[in-house]
Parts: structure tokens; C-alpha cells; sequence
């Protein structure tokens, strides 16, 4: 495939990061000889400028039902959410008896705040074990991927929804014409999409490069969305940018014409075009300050190993995937990765098999120093790890620039 997936025009590569394991696929030692490698590669289309990979595995090789992924491990997320559905109660839902469909509902950190004050729901969940988190919950969800033959089910049971949701779940779906067809019809005239992705803007500022991994499919801005949208005979209406997983970008999309725009939709697209975000050099830059990235990160952990340090992971997320295998981190650099997450406690991590430990096992002894693999979510956990600092323990990020932070 070297077309871009929306609008067809030829794509223009502009990193590899060979050969990569999945980002979720944490795995057991006897899995080793069969785990699973594909060519991880981005590119950008000059016509509508979005940002894609040219490879994905297979839906059912990353949303299973062990997936790794659990939305509520994070109390700052979990708050982020509530605020999230105030916001749409407030703005967008009338006041009698409205229904809200939400895609990639994941454990339901955000559908729970809709039941709980009685919103009639429904949750599109297609990775088995989180969903039937969401299902204990009470929460109404089906086990299914979302896309337009769905939509059109959802709407003969149920009636179309005053507003779809979707966070983090609308860039990691190749098949995006399939699933805005599905929006549309789902809809009501005057119903809203209200999705949220990290932004394409925020990843270039921060050489955020750990966010490319197999499961973001998009790297979305303001332009390249709209463009998708109004393909649909849907709108862009509004734009808010959110301090979560790195920088990230909320739209609120209409049917055309139905709602008044905000004036923020264009400034960005004016703002996107004064940052390069239309033009080829500018993910030539990107590449290279990835790779100065790698060259001192690396530094860095040679440097520690040579001085004797211990040095730990702090958190196992997906984008350690993409930093470790591409970086080329091992277990004599990384003793063992801190994660809080049962499911991926006790397993190795994607490619370079470093052990997963529990968190207890972080401060039971605590390192010399925590690489922040986890650095999204930094607000939270640095005011949270005084006992580390208080005990000499230093934090390694990368983003936006590899040091040590005292
Ligand atoms: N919304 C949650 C979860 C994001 S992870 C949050 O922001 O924390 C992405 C989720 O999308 C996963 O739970 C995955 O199983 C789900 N997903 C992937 N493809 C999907 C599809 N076609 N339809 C609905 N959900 C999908
Ligand atoms: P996250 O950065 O949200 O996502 P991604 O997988 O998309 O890169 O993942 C956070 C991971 O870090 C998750 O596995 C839980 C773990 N974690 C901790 O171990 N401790 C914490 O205090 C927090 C906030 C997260």
C-alpha cells in the first residue's frame, strides 16, 4: 500500500523503524519464537496531509481479548473523563431522555459517567476482556468493532444518538471512511461526534516519536481531519486542545451546517500551516531529532550502566514499545519495567523481553534512576513518587528532550 488511505493520493514515507512487535503484545517466555513482527513505517500525504502508517497488523492481532490496554489505571485520565461528559451533558445532549453511543469504550472510564447519571448508553468495545469490565460495571456495552454495518444495526435496534464519543479509538482504525459513513448515519440531524487523538502538532513539538506504534493508525492535525470529514458531508465545528497523553486535540464534528462554527477551527488550520504541518520537510525534521533522540537516550544509559547505576522503567506503556525496540534497550541497561497493570505483570516486554514487574517491586527498592516511559502521565506520578526522589532516585524522560531531571 503506498496510497493514502484517504484520499488515495501516493504517500511520501518519511521514518522506519523496522522491524516492530506489537505495542500491547507483553507476552510470556514460551511465546518468544512465535511473537509477531511487522514493518513500522509513517508517511505523509501531501494532498490531504494526514500523517498514516503504510503497515498495520490485522484488528484481531491487536484487540484481543488479553489486550493490555486498561483506561482506568490512571486517576488524572479518570478525571479528564468526567470533566469530558460534563462538558457534552452541558453543550450538546438535550434534556429529554438522550443517547450517547460510544466507540472504543475500553474498561468504560468515560461511558460510567453517563449512566451514572441515568444518559441512556451504549458502548462499541471490541477487545473482550475490557469490555466485560465495562459490562460488570452495568454499563451497556457490545463486544463488536465499530464501522458502518454496525451503525446501521445500532440505529434499527436502538434510534440514532444525540452524540458519539470516541478518545484515542477513531486513530487507531485504518478503515476511517467506513466508520465516518457509520457516524453519519448514526447521528441525529442535530446530534454531535465529539472524539478526542493525540495531536499530530504536539507530537512534531515534543518529538513525541514513541507515539508511532502499530495501533495508531492516524497521526491526526485540524486539516487532515477536516478534509475526512467534510468528504462525509460533515463538519468540523469546534476545536479544544487537551493536556492528556501527550497533547492531544478535541473536535466536535455536525452534520454540514448544523451548528454554528467556532473561529478555532480555522485559526488552527492557519496556525497548522505557518508549522510546516503541510509540507514534507517538515517530517524530514521530525526524523532527524528522532534520531538525535535515540543517539542521546542511549548515551545516557551507556553512560549510567558505566558508573554502575541502576536504572528501572516507570510504566509499561505502548509507546515503550516503539522507544525500547527502536532505541535498541535492553535488560542490561533496563532492569525491569514498573507497571501497575495486573495483565501485564509477570510477562516481557513487546521485542526486547524486559520483565514486567509490580509496582511494589519499584519501591521495595528503589533504582537510582526511573526512565518515565510513562511520561504523559508525569503531573501524576512525579508529585507521587516523593519517596524515590527523597531516596536520591533521579527521573529520565525523552520527550520533548532526553535528561535527567532534578
Ligand atoms: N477510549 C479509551 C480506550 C482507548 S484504547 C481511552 O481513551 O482510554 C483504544 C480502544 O479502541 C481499545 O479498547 C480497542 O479495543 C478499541 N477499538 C479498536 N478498534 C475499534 C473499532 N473498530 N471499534 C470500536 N473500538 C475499537
Ligand atoms: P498510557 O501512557 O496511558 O498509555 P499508552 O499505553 O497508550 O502509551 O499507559 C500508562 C501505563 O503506565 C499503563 O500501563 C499503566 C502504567 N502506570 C503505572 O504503572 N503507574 C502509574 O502511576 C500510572 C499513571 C500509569
Amino acid at each position: 500500500m503506498s496510497k493514502c488511505r484517504i484520499c488515495q493520493v501516493e504517500y511520501v514515507p518519511f521514518l522506519s523503524f523496522g522491524k516492530m512487535p506489537l505495542a500491547n503484545g507483553f507476552l510470556a517466555s514460551d511465546q518468544f519464537r512465535n511473537e509477531y513482527f511487522f514493518e513500522l513505517v509513517v508517511a505523509f500525504c501531501p494532498s490531504c496531509c494526514m500523517v498514516q502508517l503504510s503497515e498495520q497488523p490485522s484488528r484481531e492481532r491487536m484487540f484481543t481479548p488479553h489486550y493490555a490496554y486498561f483506561s482506568s489505571t490512571s486517576t488524572s485520565m479518570a478525571t479528564h473523563f468526567e470533566k469530558f461528559s460534563h462538558q457534552v451533558i452541558a453543550d450538546y445532549l438535550p434534556p429529554h431522555d438522550p443517547f450517547v453511543v460510544e466507540i472504543g469504550c475500553n474498561d468504560g472510564i468515560l461511558l460510567e459517567q453517563f449512566a451514572q447519571v441515568g444518559i441512556r448508553h451504549l458502548g462499541i468495545e471490541p477487545s473482550a476482556n475490557v469490555a466485560q469490565v465495562a459490562v460488570n460495571k452495568g454499563l451497556r456495552a457490545l463486544q463488536r468493532y465499530f464501522d458502518e454495518d454496525l451503525a446501521r444495526e445500532i440505529v434499527a435496534e436502538y434510534g440514532q444518538a444525540d452524540a458519539v464519543l470516541g478518545a484515542n479509538v477513531l486513530c487507531h482504525i485504518p478503515y476511517l471512511h467506513s466508520v465516518v459513513a457509520g457516524i453519519k448515519m448514526l447521528l441525529k440531524p442535530g446530534g454531535v461526534l465529539v472524539f478526542e487523538d493525540p495531536y499530530l502538532g504536539d507530537i512534531l513539538d515534543k518529538t513525541a516519536y514513541d507515539q508511532i506504534y502499530d495501533e495508531h493508525a492516524f497521526y491526526f492535525s485540524v486539516t487532515s481531519v477536516r478534509y475526512l470529514f467534510q468528504r462525509h458531508g460533515l463538519e468540523v465545528v469546534d476545536v479544544m486542545p487537551q493536556n492528556v497523553h501527550g497533547g492531544s486535540m478535541r473536535y466536535v464534528v455536525t452534520h454540514e451546517g448544523a451548528r454554528k462554527g467556532s473561529a478555532a477551527v480555522m485559526a488552527h488550520c492557519e496556525r497548522e500551516k505557518a508549522l510546516g504541518l503541510e509540507q514534507p520537510e517538515t517530517f524530514e525534521g521530525f526524523r532527524r531529532r528522532t534520531e538525535r533522540s535515540r543517539e542521546e537516550l542511549m548515551a545516557l544509559l551507556f553512560k549510567l550502566k558505566r558508573l554502575g547505576k541502576r536504572v528501572v522503567g516507570y510504566g509499561a506503556t505502548s509507546k515503550s514499545t516503539t522507544v525500547i525496540n527502536y532505541c535498541g534497550i535492553t535488560r542490561d541497561l533496563v532492569e525491569f519495567i514498573s507497571d501497575t497493570t495486573p495483565i501485564k505483570q509477570g510477562k516481557f516486554s513487546p521485542g526486547a523481553h524486559i520483565p514486567v514487574r509490580p509496582y511494589t517491586e519499584f519501591t521495595a527498592n528503589y533504582p537510582d534512576h526511573a526512565l518515565l516511559f510513562a511520561w504523559n502521565h508525569a503531573r501524576e506520578i512525579i508529585p507521587k513518587e516523593r519517596g524515590f526522589q527523597a531516596a536520591g532516585g533521579k527521573w529520565i524522560v525523552y520527550v520533548p528532550k532526553v535528561q535527567i531531571l532534578i
